[in-house]
């Protein structure tokens, strides 16, 4: 595997009964790349996506992160290898508040005589530390995410990914159902992983969205991957275009 890789995705397929949701598709992202996966409904998006994250495993094929052959057996699984998922609300536990969810499975001790014990003044002052890094102006670190919206809750995400040194993010239709500002501030962050150093995979319906941010287009139809676009060759209206003709 090419070392510049960090994902590679090789032959992979996977039914659901009689519905063939993956034909031998094969993919990489390369390091500190954000690749757009785009497609018609059904076309096998989410299914990608969620193979990775160990929701589901291939019936046939094979994932290889960093040079090596994985397999993710749930998505407690996938983050400690160090890809992220970000959703709209799924990936943070709503009723927790913000510091709680931001160190989920990563939770700061310190020694207290002979115990440990949970740091909470620190990882709250973390948690709004980083919040603020990417421009999310949380006060409280005791604010209960379910009344953050959709687009802080996946700041949340991508800054819990860059705090705790996660690789890569996976974002499945993050502006779904966000306003127009809050979409525009998600794909702003979207696009920061990269200087950052992160890879990312981003799933959107929206060409026009994902075009300016994006390296490359990963185009699916029907369970296959159909091309790939490097963005330097192609403009967003020659990625709509081929998608129209699936
Ligand atoms: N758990 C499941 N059980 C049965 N069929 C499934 C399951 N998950 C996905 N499928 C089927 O697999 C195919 C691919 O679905 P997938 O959700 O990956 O598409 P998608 O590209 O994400 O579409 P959309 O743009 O609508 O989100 C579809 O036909 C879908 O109905
Ligand atoms: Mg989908």
């Amino acid at each position: 595997m090419n070392q510049e890789n960090i994902l590679e995705i090789r032959n992979i397929s996977k039914s659901f009964g009689a519905v063939q949701a993956l034909s031998n598709v094969s993919f990489t992202v390369g390091r500190s790349e954000i690749v757009g996966l785009v497609g018609d409904n059904g076309a096998g998006k989410s299914t990608i996506i969620n193979l990775l994250m160990g929701v589901y495993q291939p019936d046939e094929g094979d994932i290889y992160f960093e040079g090596k052959r994985v397999t993710f057996v749930s998505p407690r699984n996938t983050r400690a290898i160090g890809i992220e998922p970000v959703y709209q609300s799924t990936a943070v536990v709503d009723l927790m508040n913000l510091w709680r969810n931001f160190y989920l499975g990563r939770e700061v001790t310190r020694s207290f005589g002979p115990f440990r014990v949970l740091d909470k003044a620190e990882m709250k002052k973390k948690s709004i530390e980083m919040m603020w890094d990417i421009g999310v102006h949380v006060r409280e670190a005791d604010e209960s995410v379910q009344y953050m919206s959709g687009g802080e809750r996946q700041s949340l995400c991508i800054g819990r990914c860059m705090e705790f040194g996660g690789k890569m993010l996976l974002l499945d239709e993050p502006t779904a159902a966000l306003s127009l500002k809050e979409t525009d501030k998600v794909l702003k962050f979207a696009e920061s992983v990269r200087e950052k150093g992160l890879s990312e995979i981003i799933v959107d319906h929206n060409v026009y969205h994902i075009y300016p941010i994006v390296d490359r287009f990963v185009i699916m139809g029907r369970g296959r991957k159909i091309t790939e676009l490097r963005k330097a060759d192609v403009s967003a209206e020659d990625v709509i275009e081929t998608l129209m003709k699936l």
